[in-house]
C-alpha cells in the first residue's frame, strides 16, 4: 500500500477545493463540556455562522481525544465534507499534547478511507515549538493512512482506499523548516510502514531467509554495507545461540548486519542497533498453548524495526555512526531442534544452560549483542519481543526498559517524546542470583522455572553478552510492537513500528 502524497498549503482552508478537511475540536471544561473549534479552524467556523459548534454537538461530538465526528458542509465552504477530530481540553499551552495530535490526525485520516484528497486545518503554533507540532501532524497522517494491503482474492465490494493525498495547512507553504519537515516525515513513515508490512506478512511467506533478502532489499541502493551470515556461517563463527534456535527448523537462520558511517566526521560516535528476529516463535520443543499462536508471527518486530531504522538512517544522514543487527530464526519443535538441558556457547564464549526453548528470543539476542560490542561500539540499543511478563507488568502501550542509566535515560526520554512510550525497570541482583546453573556460566531462566520477575529475567541474562564500558539499552516491545484491537489513532490492526521512532530521536540527539 504507497504512502500518500504529503503537500503543504497556505490557502484559507475554507477556500481549498479538497475531498474533506479535517478540523480540531476542543472541550472547555470550565464551560459545562462546551465545544471549542482549535487554532487553524477560524475560516471554517466563520463560515458556518456560528453554528459549527452547535451542529457538531447535535452529531454528538464531545472533543474527546481521537472521536472523529463529519459534517456535511452544504456549501458553505469549498470541501464537501468536514472532519471535526477531538483533541481533548483546551490546551493551557499554545497546542495540544503532540501524541493527542499524533492520535488526533491518525484517526481522521484512518476515518476517511475512500476519500482522494484531504486537507489538514490543525493546530500549529507560530513559535519555537512549530516543527514538533508539524511533526506529529505529518507523521499521524502517515501512519493512519496505513492499511497492510493482505492477501484476498477477490476484491472487497465495500472496501475504501486509503487516503490518497494530503494537504497540510501552514501558515507559510514556502518555509524551508516546514518543507524538511516534509521530507523527514516520509522517510520516518517509509521506515515505520515496511516494518508494520512485515510484521504482518504471514509467517510461512516470511522465514528468516526471505527476511533476510527483504531487508537486503528494501536498502538496496542506499549505501549502507551489508553483511548476511548464513547458516554454515554462523555455525563456523561461533554463533551458539542463533544456531541452537535455528537449527529446528527446515529455513535457516541468518544474521544480517547493517552499517551506515558519516561522511566527513572525524571519529563519529557508533551506536548498534540490534533486534529479535524469530520470524515464528513456536515455542520450541518447550511448545507454546495453541490459543493466540499466530501472533508469534510477530516475533521478528525488533529486527524489523531495526533493519528499517537503517533505511530511514541512510536517508537522514546522522553524524552518528551506526550499525543494525539482526538475528533471525525460526524458533520450531523438530527432531534437530535445541533442547531444555542443552549448554550453548555464545559468541562472546559465555555458556547458558537451556531451561525453556521457549525462552528463544534471549539466545540469538545474545550472539548478537556480543558480536555488536566486538565490532567495537560506544552504545547498543537493543529491542525485541522478549517476554510475555513485560505485557503483564506494562500493557500494550509501554515498552519494558532495562540497561545502563544513561542509555536508558536517552531512550525514556525520546520514547516519551514521539510517543513511543518505555519504563525503566531494575536488573536486580537476586534476579541474577536466581539463574546461577550448576555446570554453566548462567542459566537461560529462573532455575526454579520461577517466573517472579519475568521481564526482569531477560534483561539480566542479555547484560551478561554486553562488554565492559559499552552503555546499552533493552527495549522489550512484546506488547507495543503488535496491536491487537481495532485500529486506534495512528495504530491499525497488526504491527505498529515501535520503536523506530524512538532510535532515530536517540541517535539524533547523539548525532
Ligand atoms: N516471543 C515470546 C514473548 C512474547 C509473548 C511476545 C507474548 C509477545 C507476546 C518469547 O519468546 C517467549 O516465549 N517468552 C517466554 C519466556 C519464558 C519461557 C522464560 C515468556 O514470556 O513466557
Ligand atoms: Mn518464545
Ligand atoms: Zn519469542
Amino acid at each position: 500500500m504507497t504512502q500518500p502524497n504529503l503537500s503543504l498549503v497556505d490557502t484559507d482552508p475554507a477556500e481549498l477545493a479538497v475531498d474533506a478537511i479535517v478540523i480540531g475540536l476542543h472541550s472547555q471544561p470550565d464551560e459545562g463540556g462546551a465545544l471549542l473549534p482549535a487554532a487553524g479552524a477560524e475560516s471554517i467556523a466563520a463560515a458556518f455562522e456560528g453554528k459549527l459548534t452547535s451542529t457538531l454537538a447535535l452529531l454528538g461530538a464531545s472533543g474527546a481525544p481521537g472521536e472523529v465526528t463529519k459534517l456535511a458542509t452544504l456549501g458553505t465552504i469549498s470541501a464537501p465534507l468536514v472532519v471535526a477530530v477531538g483533541l481533548g481540553d483546551e490546551p493551557s499551552g499554545s497546542a495540544p499534547k503532540l501524541e493527542t495530535l499524533r492520535r488526533g490526525t491518525g484517526a481522521a485520516v484512518r476515518a476517511l478511507a475512500g476519500s482522494g484528497t484531504v486537507a489538514l486545518a490543525l493546530p500549529l503554533p507560530d513559535d519555537e515549538d512549530a516543527p514538533s507540532v508539524l511533526r506529529a501532524i505529518l507523521e499521524g497522517a502517515l501512519l493512519g493512512q496505513y492499511k497492510f494491503a493482505g492477501y484476498k482474492t477477490k476484491p472487497q465490494p465495500n472496501r475504501r482506499d486509503p487516503v490518497a493525498a494530503v494537504q497540510v495547512h501552514v501558515p507559510d507553504a514556502g518555509d524551508a523548516a516546514a518543507a524538511a519537515e516534509v521530507t523527514r516525515a516520509e522517510v520516518v513513515a517509509r521506515a515505520v510502514r515496511l516494518t508494520r508490512d512485515w510484521v504482518n506478512t504471514p509467517p510461512n511467506l516470511l522465514r528468516p531467509p526471505q527476511f533476510a533478502d527483504a531487508v537486503v532489499a528494501a536498502v538496496e541502493g542506499t549505501g549502507l554495507e551489508v553483511e548476511v551470515l548464513d547458516f554454515e556461517q554462523l555455525k563456523a563463527g561461533g554463533y551458539g545461540g542463533i544456531v541452537a534456535v535455528g537449527q529446528g527448523s527446515e529455513a535457516p537462520p541468518r544474521l544480517v548486519k547493517l552499517s551506515y558511517v558519516p561522511d566527513g566526521v572525524e571519529s563519529p560516535k557508533r551506536v548498534a542497533l540490534v533486534g529479535k528476529g524469530i520470524t515464528f516463535d513456536t515455542g520450541g520443543i518447550s511448545i507454546k498453548p495453541a490459543a493466540g499462536m499466530w501472533e508469534m508471527k510477530s516475533d521478528m518486530a525488533g529486527a524489523a524495526a531495526v533493519g528499517a531504522t537503517m533505511l530511514a538512517v541512510a536517508a537522514l544522514k546522522p553524524r552518528v555512526a551506526v550499525s543494525a543487527y539482526l538475528a533471525m530464526a525460526e524458533n520450531m519443535p523438530s527432531g534437530t531442534a535445541y533442547r531444555p538441558g542443552d549448554v550453548i556457547t555464545m559468541f562472546n564464549g559465555k555458556r547458558a544452560e537451556v531451561y525453556n526453548t521457549d525462552a528463544e528470543g534471549r539466545m540469538v539476542l545474545a550472539d548478537a549483542i556480543a558480536r555488536a560490542c566486538a565490532d567495537g561500539t560506544d552504545y547498543v540499543f537493543e529491542t525485541s519481543t522478549l517476554t510475555g511478563g513485560q505485557v503483564i507488568a506494562l500493557g500494550k502501550r509501554i515498552a519494558g526498559l532495562m540497561g545502563s542509566d544513561d542509555a536508558v535515560e536517552r531512550v525514556r526520554v525520546a520514547g516519551d517524546e514521539v510517543g513511543e512510550p518505555a519504563w525503566p525497570m531494575p536488573l536486580p541482583d537476586e534476579v541474577r542470583k536466581g539463574m546461577e546453573s550448576d555446570i554453566a556460566d548462567i542459566s537461560q531462566t529462573n532455575s526454579n522455572l520461577d517466573r517472579a520477575g519475568h521481564m526482569l529475567q531477560g534483561g539480566v541474562f542479555l547484560r551478561e553478552f554486553v562488554a565492559e564500558g559499552v552503555e546499552w539499552a533493552h527495549i522489550d516491545i512484546a506488547g507495543p510492537s503488535y496491536h491487537t484491537g481495532e485500529p486506534t489513532g495512528y495504530w491499525s490492526k497488526g504491527g505498529t513500528g515501535v520503536p523506530i521512532r524512538t532510535l532515530l530521536s536517540v541517535i539524533d540527539q547523539l548525532g
